[in-house]
């Protein structure tokens, strides 16, 4: 049935931050990454306005904005709103044209997600905002459509995106992730327990991932075999996590983290967090998203959790303790 929602009607969708255990930057050059959907979410609430603009409001960024066809009225936040908000307005755009109606749409974000600090909060508010707004419009979209849209509305994040981040956010769980071959869940019964520590340093994955491409090309017979090594440092390291051989786990996150090192996206700050987690008993630790700053994950036995995650925080990160989550985006009701 083509009906359009009340003017009343307000639709909430939620979608879930991520961690990258293994294979972040080589997987936009086709190797496999592990990823997990975590136990933070992106909220987003839409509802029909009277007008055909697209209004976007993200408390926690502190900007609002008006959309109206290609021009951009900033509410709260000066024009530098509108590319915080823009994927945001691009994701309800694609539904709109999926559904062909031209009507307008209010969109509140609200996330406990850290911002521009790896754990996926751009991903996760972007497929939240597709379900939300495709769930007010009655229309019908599978989970590879949302992803689909996501990842469209990711681009104007970073030329290239491998897709990782929409695939956690729309599918949740524990992922094998390709960027050609796309997501197989990974079957992990063990627990993974898992330090996170944000440095607070703010960066763009944009950014690195072109510096990465700069290196590449600098340096294509030094820098291609470590990305191969990258993706084999996560095909065994699935291996190892079917196994629940944490220690394994470990050792590989290690490696991943010299291999990180190598094509140049760790930064001093993420390095003094991941060598506290290390000197005080860590299993492995390394950064994960896109690095040169963002946040870093340190995997312990579930006992020595608290006593890591507290020399991280003197070594000067914001720490929080990641649970596994089995849900990608849904419906809030
Ligand atoms: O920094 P984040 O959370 O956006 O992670 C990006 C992961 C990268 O591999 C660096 C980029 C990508 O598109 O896969």
């Amino acid at each position: 049935m083509d009906r359009l929602s009340s003017l009343n009607e307000v639709v909430t969708a939620s979608a879930p931050a991520k961690i990258i255990l293994f294979g972040e930057h080589f997987v936009v050059y086709g190797q496999s990454a592990v990823v997990l959907a975590i136990d933070k979410r992106a909220y987003v609430s839409a509802k029909l306005r009277t007008d055909r603009q697209t209004y976007v409001n993200s408390t926690d960024l502190g900007v609002s904005g008006f959309f109206n066809g290609e021009g951009f009225q900033p509410e709260r936040g000066s024009y530098t709103a509108r590319t915080s908000l823009e994927p945001i307005q691009r994701a309800a755009h694609h539904v709109l044209e999926e559904a062909g109606k031209r009507v307008g749409i209010d969109l509140e974000v609200h996330s406990s997600i850290p911002v521009a600090s790896g754990l996926g909060s751009s991903a996760a508010v972007t497929s939240a905002t597709v379900l939300a707004v495709s769930h007010l419009l009655n229309v019908e979209l599978s989970q590879e459509e949302i992803f689909n849209f996501t990842l469209k509305s990711e681009r104007l994040i970073h030329g290239t995106p491998s897709g990782i981040d929409p695939a956690i956010s729309t599918y949740g769980g524990t992922l094998l992730f390709h960027k050609d071959r796309g997501v197989s869940p990974l079957k992990v019964d063990t627990d993974i327990p898992l330090v996170v520590g944000n440095t607070n340093v703010a960066r763009s994955t944009g950014e690195l991932v072109a510096a990465v491409r700069q290196r590449l090309n600098n340096f294509p017979s030094i820098i291609g075999p470590i990305i191969e090594s990258g993706g084999r440092v996560a095909l065994e390291a699935v291996e190892a996590l079917k196994k629940g051989d944490l220690s394994t786990v470990g050792e590989l996150m290690n490696i991943n983290q010299s291999l990180l090192n190598g094509l140049g996206v760790s930064h001093e700050t993420l390095e003094r967090l991941i060598s506290a987690a290390r000197t005080s008993g860590a299993y492995g630790a390394k950064l994960t998203g896109g690095g040169g700053g963002g946040c870093m994950i340190a995997l312990a036995k579930t006992e020595t959790l608290k006593h890591i995650a507290t020399a991280i925080e003197r070594a000067g990160g914001t720490i929080f303790i990641a649970k596994k989550e089995d849900h990608g985006v849904r419906i809030e009701l």
